[in-house]
């Protein structure tokens, strides 16, 4: 990566301002149900505090339309000092006199969180004045919020304009590392499986992997379009109409590169998606009308894992069915049983996407892979090989 790290900056006794992503989901106690972003955030935090910086944390929470004390950035800083167990700072807001008064009596390895950005339509308008006033409140600026760098925000793209060093947390460094090593030098066999629901969102990253990949698996309720673009009966299975002539070009143009693209040759198949439905396996030109595809069935299973035993890197974002019921889950989870294998061996496994991580969650599998994006849009985009904003902001090492 040429863009200064936090490993370049002096940090003793500096204002550091740090986007991180904290936008993490809370029940209805208001309490931190998951906080695999924050504790993902840890090593930019503490090397900071540990230099004897002044940590100044912001992030966003939600989609709030104005102050919504709903997504209150509160109880994060509560979960903070738990992981931290050290005594947290917050101020219920993030510009303004009495944001800079708490920023001024902050001492040297101490931090606080600010209230959440989104709370200022500002925000997300990266309206100048605002980045401005965050600004203020830092001698030098981190990133370190790799989910919501392919937002060009004021907290993530206006305020580097004010700052001579703006430099990536330790947490956007590593999903540079992986995710810039699937697109710039993977180890070969590269394997990518794609699932989820629909084509649309993905049509992006199946164009830009094809060039990389040795061999493109395709998963979820996406596969159906696929095979209506061959001709195929797909029954009552999910389809996206307007997609259809997309899919056909994408299907061409691997024929084309003579690519490894495979689509599932079986299904299971039921005519809802409910734990208590009868379900049936059968091949893929074999869904009857009334009935849809919820997972891929066996014999796709062993298909994919078979090509994934000798995979030196792999990509995997979507899943392969109806995850979320545990009847059409079995796709999903053997791919993510199959990954932590081979992870085990020598190969490089890399998840993105919330769907896929929530299904490795399922068997606790996380810890297993080499990395889990903390980024869902942001890793999807930059598999799209798009340059992300917040990335693309921070200064080029010399
Ligand atoms: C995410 O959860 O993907 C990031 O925090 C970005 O959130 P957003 O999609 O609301 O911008």
């Amino acid at each position: 990566m040429n863009k200064l790290t936090i490993d370049d900056l002096k940090l003793k006794d500096k204002r550091v301002l740090v986007r991180v992503d904290f936008n993490v989901p809370l029940n209805e106690k208001k309490e931190v149900t998951d906080d695999t972003r924050i504790v993902e955030s840890l090593p930019t935090i503490k090397k900071i505090l540990n230099d004897g910086g002044k940590a100044i944390l912001m992030s966003h929470l939600g989609r709030p339309k104005g102050k919504d004390p709903n997504l209150s950035l509160a109880p994060v800083a509560k979960r903070l000092e738990k992981l931290l167990r050290w005594p947290a700072k917050f101020v219920d807001d993030c510009i303004g006199e009495k944001v800079e008064k708490a920023v001024s009596e902050l001492k040297s390895s101490e931090y606080l969180l600010l209230e959440n950005l989104r709370f200022y339509p500002q925000e997300e308008k990266n309206d100048p004045e605002f980045a401005k006033s965050l600004a203020k409140l830092g001698d030098i600026y981190i990133n370190d919020a790799f989910g919501t760098a392919h937002r060009a925000h004021a907290s993530t793209e206006g305020v580097t304009r004010y700052f001579k060093e703006c430099a990536a947390g330790y947490l956007m460094q590593k999903e540079l590392k992986y995710l810039g090593m699937t697109l710039s030098d993977p180890k070969k066999p590269f394997v990518a499986i794609l699932g989820g629901s629909k084509i649309s969102g993905k049509i992006d990253v199946i164009k830009n992997l094809m060039d990389k990949v040795d061999t493109l698996l395709i998963g979820g309720g996406m596969a159906f379009t696929f095979y209506k673009a061959l001709g195929k009966e797909i029954g009552s299975s999910l389809l996206e109409e307007d997609k259809v002539g997309l899919a056909q070009d994408i299907l061409k143009e691997a024929e084309k590169k003579k690519l490894d693209f495979l689509l599932p040759v079986d299904f299971l198949i039921a005519s809802e998606a409910r734990e208590d439905a009868s379900t049936r396996v059968v091949d893929k030109d074999s869904i009857p009308q009334g009935w849809k595809g919820l997972d891929i069935g066996p014999k796709t299973v062993e298909l994919y894992k078979d090509k994934l035993s000798n995979a030196k890197t792999v990509v995997w974002n979507g899943p392969m069915g109806v995850f979320e019921i545990d009847k059409f889950s079995k796709g999903t989870r053997e791919v993510a049983q199959k990954l932590a294998q081979i992870t085990e061996g020598s190969a490089v496994t890399i998840v993105g996407g919330g769907d896929s991580v929530a299904a490795l969650a399922k068997d606790n599998l996380e810890k297993r892979m080499s990395h889990v994006s903390t980024g869902g849009g942001a890793s999807l985009e930059f598999l799209e090989g798009k340059t992300l904003p917040g990335i693309a902001a921070l200064t080029d090492k010399k």
